[in-house]
């Protein structure tokens, strides 16, 4: 086999801890109930789980506000529950990567304090303060992220200046110009790389580099709020401190919608290892549309950066919702599925996805984000209600979110015991892609398939195969090239579980509506 690095190789599966399971019954899921369902994450074949945030947090952003970056908040358990669980994910064959929060801290961390308390503190600087603009106001005109927050200035009465914050008034901003921060913030990395994990997801990595003149967005040709030059220079030292230990990959949450900038961030060889691409995941249910971006990273990367696949995570609505106008959506979750396991490039799974899950429905009087984020964070549902409760599982207590409709169908044990399920499926394309080296590291080519369908090749290790999926809300004819369409051809697998396998006539083979299927020649 190839000797591709580990992070080429596996699948990477997110959890949002707070959702994935509840060890304790207070309704917030935990480390211990997440150690305890580690062989959900074996059954998909994961390499790594990338956890979102579990440190000392007020929760303002539900753990993106961190207030002690060395310690594990006590709603997920503390410092032992994380050492049982990376021995315990160690001892599977499975990676743990944390998720590093280098932007911003919480406005309770003892660094705030100490910079909000006085102008003259040594740690002012740590964070970004000036003085009202000219005529009165925020120093300039740069927005929260969160339309719901407003500006990204905060007013401080005590030592009367603003300070800057990207996310909520209780996320300030570090001030990654200052040295002392980049040091004390590259401490965090050691102390955490001393502990065992294997990597860090960077949280909003795009941030830590700002026009240090802080000049207005309005009217310039690009953003001075974030993606500054300085960037690749505090990635390179990023990078610098995880080369200090063996085998650990660096992810970036890359948050910008040009491509050429996101490849620049992995490209050199020297800054990210990977980058999660959001030109991909903000794409409408196009094929041509995702033909593009597939080649337009493989043309910009001049195979020097390794592409990472993901359409779904803790901040974007679910395929099954957001593919869904026409009724499809289930079915083009499914779709979505094989495209990530056959794509080269590292596929990002996270939780629920392996279940097809749609967003959850969220009351007004739940609604707990400010960003309308609860329904893609909704528990996972293990069992069905109506044997384990409304919790479905998660939980013996009231879950902080409501759990999906139907979670008698959509649950765990319900899925796990259908073949035809979306669980199933992901089993069977995980399974494939850890047994089928020209799927982890063999060549790719997109190909044509006629309107409404994307078609790609793998090829590598004397293996060939074809894989299509179908856009289109009708079945379509695959109308691939008379030199792959004459190619005797095995069906491995399909979404479309009437669809039966063995051989098939590639000829005229014609795609279910949201179809996609994976053959090989
Ligand atoms: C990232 C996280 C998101 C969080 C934000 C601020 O975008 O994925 O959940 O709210 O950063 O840390």
């Amino acid at each position: 086999m190839a000797t591709a690095p580990w992070w080429q190789c596996a699948a990477i599966y997110q959890v949002y801890p707070r959702s994935f399971a509840d060890g304790d019954g207070d309704g917030v899921g935990d480390l211990a109930g997440l150690t305890a369902h580690l062989d959900h994450l074996v059954s998909l074949h994961a390499g790594a789980v990338w956890l979102s945030p579990i440190f000392m947090s007020p929760m303002a952003d539900f753990g993106y506000d961190v207030s002690d970056y060395c310690d594990v908040d006590p709603i997920f358990g503390a410092l032992a529950d994380l050492d049982a669980l990376i021995a315990a994910a160690h001892e599977r064959g499975l990676r743990v990567i944390l998720d590093w929060v280098p932007n911003h801290s919480s406005d309770r961390h003892p660094w705030f304090l100490a910079s909000r308390s006085s102008r003259t503190d040594p740690r002012r600087d740590w964070y970004v303060w000036r003085d009202s603009a000219p005529g009165g106001g925020p120093p300039n005109d740069w927005p929260s992220t969160f339309a719901a927050a407003g500006p990204a200035w905060t007013w401080d009465e005590t030592t009367g200046q603003w300070y800057l914050h990207s996310f909520l008034a209780e996320q300030p901003d570090l001030n990654w110009d200052n040295p002392e921060v980049r040091a004390a913030m590259h401490d965090v990395l050691r102390f955490w790389l001393d502990r065992g994990v294997d990597g860090f997801r960077l949280d909003a990595i795009a941030k830590i580099a700002k026009d240090p003149e802080l000049r207005d967005n309005a009217g310039a040709a690009r953003r001075h709020d974030e993606d500054w030059d300085t960037i690749h220079e505090h990635l390179r030292g990023i990078r610098r401190v995880v080369d200090e230990y063996e085998d650990r990959m660096i992810v970036g949450e890359v948050a910008l919608s040009d491509l050429h900038r996101i490849v620049s961030y992995v490209k050199s060889g020297d800054q990210l290892h990977l980058a999660h691409n959001f030109v991909f995941c903000d794409l409408p249910w196009d094929a041509d549309g995702f033909r593009i971006s597939i080649d337009d990273f493989e043309a910009l990367s001049e195979r020097a950066a390794w592409p990472a696949w993901f359409l779904e995570n803790h901040d974007h609505s679910r395929v099954a919702t957001r593919f869904d106008d026409d009724g499809l959506g289930p079915a083009r979750a499914r779709a979505v599925l094989l495209l990530l396991y056959a794509l080269r490039g590292t596929p990002f799974v996270y939780q629920g996805e392996e279940l097809g899950l749609p967003d959850a429905r969220i009351p007004a009087d739940r609604v707990v984000d400010v960003d309308g984020r609860d329904p893609e964070r909704a528990p996972i549902p293990w069992r069905p209600p109506s044997a384990a409760g409304p919790a479905a599982g998660f939980s013996d207590g009231e879950p902080w979110l409501p759990v999906v409709d139907d979670a008698e169908a959509l649950c765990v044990e319900s899925q796990a015991a259908d073949e035809r399920s979306a669980l199933a499926l992901t089993r069977r394309l995980a399974a494939l892609r850890a047994q089928t080296p020209a799927l982890q590291t063999g060549e790719q080519r997109t190909v044509d398939a006629g309107a409404d369908v994307l078609a790609w090749l793998r090829e590598g290790d004397g293996d060939r195969l074809v894989a299509a999926m179908n856009f289109a809300v009708t079945a379509t004819p695959l109308a691939l090239a008379p030199e792959l369409r004459r190619a005797p051809a095995t069906l491995l697998v399909s979404t479309d579980p009437d669809r039966t396998g063995g051989a098939l006539d590639l000829a005229t083979v014609t795609l279910a509506p949201g179809e996609a299927l994976l053959v090989r020649l």
